[in-house]
């Protein structure tokens, strides 16, 4: 199976199938934020502001990376950073296997000339460093889109549910280490849906990372995609095993927040509402990443993307000022939420 094929697949299966997790949730409806009647302040005066990897964002979202490679990603892209640019949001490019192996694919990933000012991330799988892809590599996905950060993801289980999955990790911590002090830019470590845990984001922070995006469990399901994709009946029911499989988003991210304390840390992996993103941040995240949803709105339209963005970055504003945090940094140390 090409390359190609496959994202098509994944695009199509995570367009009009139900690939969320049924069984898991992000563990953000465990907490409640204790309502202040109080607040104190104007909620005219709310700043959502933050600055991320060097840059300035106009809210603390991130469209997380998806698509790039085919020609379907062209107008996805160019819908996502079109709202990006429009909002003063981050965006990240999906995976530039595709473009390291085939340049003319170019066309399907770069966005700069759509949105020049915002935080871009590029994309590759970490697994690739073992499948013969080098430093030089990483550097060139980071300058042939103009980005200002590279996100290497890391998605061991997704590569076991593929007949044609990339499954030697032995020994990638090395070759991580090796990007984060070759390259340029800051080097943030994702998952895809699965979490990552306090073990795993110690050594990552050991070997130099400049940030982590927790992709937990709780929003979109990549067991559940590749057993849709899958042909063969005992592929299937393999990937069923795994339907739960994962670090809820909230857990993750309490756990990569004490094994890393001083780096910028973006939630991912469920996110859907303003009040989601506000838990999110209140236990510890900089920032928050949202996928699925915002590439169902790209595939209408810009305008699209841009109101689904434009209520969760309300939702949080209204959700900051009934607890009193005038700018996302109060929101971060708030002492008004609890778990039940
Ligand atoms: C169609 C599709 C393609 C994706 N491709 C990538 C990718 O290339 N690189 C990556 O880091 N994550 C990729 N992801 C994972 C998302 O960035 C995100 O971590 C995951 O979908 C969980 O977020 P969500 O619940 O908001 O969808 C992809 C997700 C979707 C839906």
């Amino acid at each position: 199976m090409t390359n190609e094929k496959r994202k098509n697949e994944h695009l199509r299966i995570s367009l009009h199938e139900p690939v969320d997790f049924s069984g898991v949730s992000t563990g953000l409806d465990r907490y409640s934020f204790i309502h202040q009647a109080l607040p104190e302040i104007n909620l005219k005066d709310i700043k959502l502001s933050v600055k991320l990897f060097g840059k300035n964002l106009a809210a603390p979202i991130v469209i997380s990376p998806m698509v790039g490679g085919i020609k379907y990603a062209v107008r996805i892209n160019r819908n996502l950073a079109l709202a990006a640019q429009s909002l003063g949001l981050a965006m990240g490019i999906g995976s530039e296997r595709c473009l390291i192996e085939s340049p003319s694919s170019a066309k399907t990933y770069k966005v700069r000339d759509l949105a020049p000012d915002i935080l871009l991330f590029a994309n590759l799988g970490a697994i690739q460093l073992n499948y013969g892809f080098t430093v030089k590599d990483c550097r060139k996905a980071v300058e042939l889109i103009e980005a200002d950060a590279l996100i290497l993801h890391m998605n061991p289980l997704q590569e076991a549910l593929q007949p044609e999955g990339n499954t030697n990790f032995a020994g990638l911590l090395n070759k991580i280490a090796a990007v984060c002090r070759e390259l340029p830019v800051p080097v943030i470590i994702k998952e895809v849906g699965c979490g990552i845990s306090a073990e795993a984001a110690r050594k990552l922070v050991e070997a130099g990372i400049t940030g982590i995006d927790v992709a937990g469990a709780g929003g979109t399901c990549w067991s559940e995609i590749e057993r849709l994709r899958s042909t063969g009946e005992p592929e299937k029911r393999i990937a069923s095993h795994f339907a739960n499989w994962g670090i809820p988003t909230a857990d993750s991210l309490v756990m990569v927040r004490k094994a890393a304390l001083k780096l910028p840390v973006i939630a991912s992996g469920g996110i859907r509402t303003g009040i989601d993103a506000a838990k999110a941040i209140a236990l510890g995240a900089d920032a928050v990443g949202i996928a699925a949803p915002l590439l169902k709105a790209a595939d209408e339209s810009a305008e699209t993307v841009e109101a689904y963005l434009k209520e969760v970055i309300e939702v949080l504003r209204i959700a900051m000022f009934c607890i009193g945090a005038p700018k996302v940094s109060d929101l971060k140390g708030t002492p008004f939420i609890y778990q039940f």
